[in-house]
């Protein structure tokens, strides 16, 4: 019997297609030739990498992602992003680091283990864009997110990937009364902290310079993240200083 993920593809006509077929990223994925290392993507994703991570091609963001078997993700993030892009992969299995693109570097380890991923961060610097397409459990996506996230620029993107694990429950259901989906929820209300208390809701119609008292404490993710976006199976965290918000009638 042919394994069937191994017969030729069919063409995939333009019906079938769910991102944009005139997205380079996107392009590169389906015109992957037969012997290449593979990459295993959903069709509707690469849109959704398009509008957060177009604006770094040409330049020389560090990309790490978690997770990368084959390294055929790692190959099409040079090709899109570029050569001055400093790329990097993390995986358990320390085949992938064989794989590895030349000038690409594929660190082994856990990404559930906060020691293993304090020493990617050493090596790498401050990442630009954190991609985690790893083991998808809740408490993976969570290590991998505390350590990486807030280490990254201030207008980093961080992208979670297949987070629809969260609703499957059994063995990706691995930190007790909390899927990432509700994690990431949970940080959906930090992104209100200032506005969610209505006791705070004189002091933001009152001009800045005129408030009186100190201001409140909100944890860091606050003041250093302005949008998380919900997709189906993916979500994506967009880093970007914030202040104390404000309203006026003019
Ligand atoms: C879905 S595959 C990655 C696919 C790849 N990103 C691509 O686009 O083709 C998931 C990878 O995560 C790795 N993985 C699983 N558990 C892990 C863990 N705890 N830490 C790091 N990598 C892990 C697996 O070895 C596997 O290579």
């Amino acid at each position: 019997m042919i394994w069937p993920f191994r017969r030729r593809k069919p063409a995939t006509p333009d019906s079938l297609l769910q991102s944009d077929p005139a997205n380079e990223l996107y392009r590169l994925f389906l015109e992957r030739g037969a012997r290449v290392h593979k990459t295993a993507k959903w069709h509707h994703y690469f849109d959704i990498y398009d509008a957060f991570l177009a604006r770094y091609r040409g330049q020389s963001p560090t990309l790490l992602e978690i997770g990368v078997d084959e390294c055929g993700s790692l190959e099409i993030w040079r090709e899109w992003l570029g050569p001055g892009a400093r790329i990097f992969g993390m995986d358990i299995n320390p085949k992938s680091a064989e794989l590895a693109p030349p000038g690409v570097k594929v660190f082994i380890g856990d990404q559930a283990d906060p020691a293993f991923l304090r020493q990617v961060l050493a090596e790498i610097g401050t990442p630009d864009i954190v991609v985690d397409d790893g083991g998808h459990t809740s408490n993976q996506q969570i290590e991998s997110f505390e350590v990486f996230y807030p280490a990254m620029t201030p207008d980093g993107v961080y992208i979670v990937e297949d987070t629809h694990t969260a609703l499957w429950g059994g063995q990706w259901d691995d930190r007790p009364g909390m899927t990432f989906l509700d994690y990431a929820a949970e940080r959906v209300k930090d992104l209100h902290a200032w506005s969610g208390i209505h006791a705070n809701f004189r002091r933001y119609h009152t001009h800045p310079a005129e408030r009186v008292g100190a201001e409140p404490e909100v944890p860091e993710f606050t003041r250093t993240t302005r949008a998380i976006s919900f997709y189906d199976s993916i979500v994506a965290f967009e880093r970007g200083p914030r202040r104390e918000p404000w309203q006026e009638r003019r």
